[in-house]
C-alpha cells in the first residue's frame, strides 16, 4: 500500500478533536509538500507575467508556463499546443459549449448528454440548445448504473453533432465506455466532450488513444490548487473554433475596427496566466507519476473493495451504482435508510471524518434515481486502511445516534 501521508501536513491535523479523516476527495484533493514548495520557489524565484517581457525573468516565467504546458499536456497524452490552461474542468466545458457549440450547432441538431453528468457538462448544453435550437437528448444508465453502448446506439442517429459524458461519474463513480461511444460518435460525424475531472486523479488518461475531440480536468482534484485546470481539443478543432473570452495576449494584432487572433492555444488564454496554478499542476502530475499508476491503482482499489465489503455489510445502505471491485473509481455514493444524508455527513464530522452530502451537482441523476440528495465517500492516494476502518464504523452509530435502533 501507499503510505504517503506525511506528505500532506493537513492530514496531521485534528479535527473535533480527533484525526481527520478526509473522504471528499471527489471535491478536492489535499496538496503535498511537494506541490506547495514548487509554488512557493516559482514566487520566490521566476514570478513575471509570461509572454509580456524581455528581460531575462520574464523569458522565464514564459519558459515556466510553457513548460507546465508541456508537462500537463504529456499526463493526457495530447500535444502541448492542444492543451488550453483554463481555471478548472467547468470554464473548460463552458469554452466548447459557447466557442464551439453556439458557432457550429443548428436548430434540429442534437445533443447527446448522459443524465449522470456534473452539471458543468449539462448546463452549457442546455443554453446552447436554447441559443441555437438544438435538441437535448438524454443517456440513461441501466439497471446497475452503467452507461451501455446499446444505450447509446438508442438514442445516438445522423443529427446528433455532440455527445457530452464524464470519464467518470462523480456520483456512481464508474467508467464510461468512451471507446465504443467515440466510434459510434465519430460514425455520424459527431463530437464527443469528455469530462475528465473524476477521471484523470484515478486511472491513467490518453485522450490521443481515446480519441475524444475534447477533454476537461480540473487541478485541485489531482492534489494541484484550485484555480488551475485544463481543456484539450484536437487541433484541427481548435483552429476552427473562435475564442471564447477576448482581451490580452490572445491576439495576433489589432487594429481599430478588427482583431485576428492568436494561434491556438493562445487564442484561448485571455489576459494574465495563473502560472503559480500551472506550476502547481505540474509538480502534482509529477508527484503522481513518482508514485506510479501500478501503485496507485492497486492502492485505491484496495481502499474501495474495503469500503464496498463493508458497506454490503450494513443491510440498512444503499450503494448507488455497481459495486463491483475495480470497476468503480474514487467516489461512492450512498444513503442510510431514514437518515437524511446530511445528518450522515454531520455525525461522521463529529468523529473527525470528513463526506459530502447532497445532490453532487447532478440533480437530473438525484431525480432519474427519485432521491434528493446522497452521501458520497471520495478516495484518494493518502487515505489508508485505517480511514475505511473509521468511516465504516463512524457509519455504523448513524442510525443510533438518530434513535433508530442500529
Ligand atoms: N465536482 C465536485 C464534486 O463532485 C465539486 O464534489
Amino acid at each position: 500500500m501507499i503510505d504517503v501521508r506525511g506528505d500532506f501536513p493537513i492530514l496531521n491535523t485534528r479535527e473535533n478533536g480527533t484525526r481527520l479523516v478526509y473522504l471528499d476527495n471527489g471535491a478536492t484533493t489535499q496538496k503535498p509538500n511537494q506541490v506547495l514548495d514548487a509554488i512557493r520557489d516559482y514566487y520566490l524565484r521566476d514570478n513575471a507575467n509570461p509572454h509580456r517581457g524581455v528581460y531575462d525573468l520574464a523569458q522565464r516565467a514564459t519558459d515556466v508556463h510553457e513548460g507546465s504546458r508541456a508537462r500537463a499536456a504529456k499526463f493526457i497524452g495530447a500535444a502541448a499546443d492542444e492543451l488550453i490552461f483554463t481555471q478548472n474542468s467547468s470554464e473548460a466545458l463552458n469554452l466548447v459549449a459557447y466557442s464551439y457549440g453556439r458557432n457550429f450547432l443548428h436548430a434540429g441538431d442534437e445533443i447527446l448528454v448522459y443524465v449522470a453528468e456534473h452539471h458543468s457538462n449539462l448546463v452549457p448544453w442546455q443554453r446552447v440548445a436554447e441559443q441555437t435550437g438544438a435538441t437535448l437528448k438524454y443517456l440513461y444508465p441501466d439497471g446497475s448504473g452503467r452507461l451501455t453502448e446499446a444505450e447509446l446506439e438508442r438514442k445516438i442517429s445522423s443529427n446528433t453533432k455532440v455527445v457530452a459524458v464524464a470519464h467518470v461519474s462523480n456520483v456512481l463513480g464508474l467508467v464510461t465506455p468512451v471507446e465504443a461511444i467515440v466510434e459510434k460518435a465519430h460514425r455520424v460525424g459527431a463530437v464527443v466532450v469528455l469530462d475528465c475531472a473524476q477521471s484523470v486523479p484515478h486511472i491513467p488518461v490518453d485522450v490521443k488513444a481515446l480519441n475524444v475531440d475534447f477533454a476537461a480536468f480540473s487541478g485541485h482534484k489531482l492534489y494541484a490548487p484550485m484555480g488551475i485546470g485544463g481543456l484539450y481539443g484536437k487541433k484541427e478543432l481548435l483552429e476552427k473554433t473562435p475564442p471564447f473570452l477576448s482581451g490580452g495576449d490572445m491576439i495576433a494584432y489589432v487594429h481599430e475596427d478588427r482583431a485576428a487572433w492568436a494561434e491556438a492555444p493562445r487564442k484561448f488564454e485571455a489576459g494574465t496566466r495563473n502560472v503559480g496554478g500551472e506550476v502547481g499542476l505540474a509538480a502534482a502530475m509529477d508527484y503522481m507519476e513518482s508514485l506510479g499508476w501500478e501503485s496507485i491503482l492497486a492502492h485505491e482499489d484496495a481502499l474501495m473493495e474495503q469500503a464496498l465489503d463493508g458497506l454490503k455489510g450494513l443491510p440498512w445502505v444503499t450503494v448507488y451504482g455497481s459495486g463491483a471491485p475495480g470497476e468503480r473509481k474514487g467516489v461512492i455514493s450512498f444513503n442510510v435508510q431514514d437518515v437524511h444524508p446530511h445528518d450522515v455527513a454531520t455525525i461522521l464530522d463529529a468523529e473527525g471524518v470528513a463526506i459530502r452530502a447532497g445532490h453532487h451537482c447532478a440533480q437530473p441523476l438525484m431525480e432519474y434515481l427519485n432521491i434528493g440528495a446522497c452521501a458520497r465517500a471520495s478516495f484518494a492516494v493518502y487515505n489508508t486502511a485505517d480511514d475505511v476502518e473509521i468511516f465504516l464504523s463512524a457509519l455504523k452509530n448513524v442510525r443510533r445516534w438518530m434513535g433508530l435502533g442500529s
